[in-house]
């Protein structure tokens, strides 16, 4: 492990942050041992754990592998057909699972926390990450403590239940419980995947870069749009191009890395949008996007620079637009995504709009949460349902006769 601070390298043990100066730490690897040619990938595991020489795991037989990863890169014609666009592909990550992104990293530092030894494990969770860790605690056998804000969804309370978590409900935002979790870790000596074991559970998202440069025949894209809510994710994934890069498994310096927000909660877009280096925290989030409502968000200010470095951008679409882009996203490419999946497509049509984007550009947007598990996003309105009588001569119905509804 080496501190992105101050550069001081650690064995990968119990580590939360660099013991000199307290400053995030980041996995390192030996790169000579990487093989990924088509053959030997051919022989792995169809998860993310086929790209294991490059996961923080000493003994890979441990890898605690329900299947996350090696979702399909779906090419979009008709979408980039709306947005006069020329190729843009979707990381479909709402088929994981659990159906979230979050299996990815959960799935990493769940094997880690067994490897180092833990008894109990949970995370802090804004409602993805509970069912995650959830799920893959329950396949090794572990207790799981899942500490949950006031207000996610209960789909994914329930989700988080069947995989046999005990729901802790924190009377406040998300940075609060964030904050109770990690005293019970520390108090308790449990791995709180995303607190105490975060520099192992971020490495498993930044198979996130891996999978979509092998989908393209290794190849990176021009642009990519990445949700934030911690900022882990975006930075994962920037990580990850640097490592493909640093292999030479792909050339050039690496896409453009955009960010996207739900705007109500956006502190990362508007620190980028004013210039700023340091973010300043939202108090109250109100998004439509939950996953993502994260006032102070942990890596926040290493997502910023992650955008800043790859010369993309950074937007934070309306929860109208949000939603507009579930259905756009929906009726166009038949997938369905919770709103913190399909907010990048919400600002992907903002940057269509303000010009930022041109238009032969190969652009990747990552869907990272399915439809499913927020589905009142999506509340029929009178203009989605056309109740009839029991006949097709009843009144209402003619209106199907001339194919005049909803063409
Ligand atoms: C569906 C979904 N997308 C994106 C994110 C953002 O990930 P991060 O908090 O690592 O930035 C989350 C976080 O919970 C999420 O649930
Ligand atoms: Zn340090």
């Amino acid at each position: 492990m080496r501190c992105r601070e101050c550069g001081s390298e650690h064995e990968p043990a119990r580590l939360s942050v660099c013991p000199d100066c307290l400053g995030p730490l980041d996995a390192f690897y030996d790169y000579s041992e990487v093989d990924w040619s088509e053959d030997s990938l051919s022989r792995r595991p169809r998860s993310l754990w086929r790209y294991r020489e490059l996961l923080p795991l000493l003994d890979h037989g441990k890898a605690v592998d329900l299947g996350a990863g090696l979702t399909p890169l779906r090419r979009a014609d008709r979408l980039a057909k709306a947005l006069g666009l020329r190729e843009i592909y979707l990381k479909d990550d709402t088929v994981n699972p659990t159906y979230s992104f979050k299996d990815r990293p959960a799935s990493v530092a769940v094997s880690k926390a067994l490897e180092l030894g833990y008894k109990v494990v949970g995370c802090a969770s804004t409602g993805n990450l509970a069912a995650a860790t959830a799920a893959h605690s329950a396949r090794a056998g572990l207790p799981c403590y899942v500490f949950i804000p006031k207000g996610i969804e209960g789909t994914k309370i329930s989700q988080a239940i069947a995989y046999g978590a005990r729901i802790v409900s924190v009377n406040g935002t998300y940075d609060e419980a964030n904050a109770v979790a990690s005293r019970a870790a520390d108090r308790f000596g449990w791995a709180l995947v995303n607190i105490n074991v975060r520099p192992y559970y971020v490495e498993g998202s930044k198979s996130l870069a891996f999978e979509v440069c092998e989908q393209l025949g290794w190849e990176a894209p021009d642009h990519i749009i990445v949700p934030i809510g911690s900022g882990a994710l975006l930075n994962a994934i920037a990580k990850g191009f640097g490592e493909l890069r640093d292999l030479g498994l792909i050339e050039g310096r690496g896409p453009k890395i955009s960010g996207a927000q739900g705007q109500g909660c956006s502190p990362v877009v508007d620190a980028f949008r004013a210039g700023r280096d340091s973010i300043e925290p939202v108090e109250v989030p109100n998004t439509i996007a939950k996953s993502l409502a994260i006032g102070d968000p942990g890596d926040g200010v290493y997502a910023l620079r992650r955008i800043r470095e790859s010369g993309g951008f950074a937007e934070a679409p309306s929860d109208a637009e949000i939603t507009e882009a579930i259905r756009l996203l929906g009726r166009t490419e038949g997938l369905f995504a919770e709103p913190a999946g399909a907010v990048t497509v919400a600002a992907l049509k903002r940057l269509v709009a303000s010009g930022a984007i041109e238009g032969d550009e190969r652009i990747v947007c990552y869907i990272t949460g399915n439809g499913l598990k927020a589905p009142e996003a999506v509340a029929p309105s009178e203009a989605d349902i056309l109740e009839i009588s029991p006949t097709l001569e009843g009144p209402g119905a003619e209106i199907l006769e001339v194919g005049a509804w909803r063409t």
